[in-house]
């Protein structure tokens, strides 16, 4: 049997990784096995790059090395954690992952998507999620989100870059309307919760089944 490989997408402060948290949560409780794990990142070496990435004091980083190093943690983590643990049957979700390139490096800093997808094919040879939930939040209610909280070097783009970002986000899924669910971020949290059982719902039929027994 192989698993399920659910990636979750959207603006920084979208809420996704706190979304993220519930569903594995709710995967415990009915005894799914499942991998949380993260891009960039997800195996020690990929956090090492994942760090490099994010560090504040690196402010002006090309494009393309930007490129070149999210696949590298990309496909470490693929080797190391994800196809493992599909193999093995486990449901694996995951907090961003080639969709965010097409998005941050594509969008935002203006990367060809045919050097993209050239990348991705060396790196992965076009591993796709099964699903896609992309938490929806206009880019200006993003950033309001993250004030407040540490901003990486990412976070402290303008809002200009992050506009970009979302309309990259925007075209991936008209693109593939099949993979992704559109999930509606500015909702209240619980409301937030329920799209998100909705969206994967059909994936995971026993809890599904637990959830109409209880109630
Ligand atoms: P996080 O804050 O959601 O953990 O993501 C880390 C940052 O890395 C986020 O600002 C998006 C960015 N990123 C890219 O620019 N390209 C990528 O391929 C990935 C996976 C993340």
């Amino acid at each position: 049997m192989t698993g399920r490989f659910i990636t979750f997408e959207g603006l920084d402060g979208s809420g996704k990784s706190t979304q993220l948290e519930r569903v594995a949560r709710r995967l415990e409780r009915h005894g799914v096995a499942h991998v949380v794990t993260r891009e960039p990142g997800g195996t020690p070496f990929a956090d090492l790059l994942r760090e490099l990435f994010l560090r504040r004091e690196a402010a002006q980083v090309d494009g393309l090395v930007e490129l070149m190093l999210v696949f590298a943690s990309r496909r470490q983590h693929l080797i190391e954690v994800i196809e493992p643990a599909l193999a093995a049957g486990a449901v694996v979700l995951c907090d961003r992952f080639t969709d965010s390139t097409y998005a941050y490096q594509g969008g935002g800093r203006g990367v060809q998507p045919e050097l993209i997808a050239e990348a991705d094919r060396l790196a992965t040879g076009g591993r796709m999620p099964d699903r896609t939930l992309f938490f929806d939040l206009p880019p200006e209610e993003a950033q309001r989100r993250r004030r407040g909280r540490a901003a990486d070097r990412i976070d402290r783009e303008s809002l200009t870059f992050y506009r970009r970002v979302h309309a990259a986000y925007r075209e991936r899924i008209a693109g593939e309307p099949d993979r992704f669910r559109l999930i509606d971020a500015a909702a209240p949290i619980e409301t937030v919760a329920k799209a998100v059982e909705d969206a994967l719902g059909d994936l995971f039929p026993q809890v599904q089944r637990d959830q109409v027994r209880r109630a």
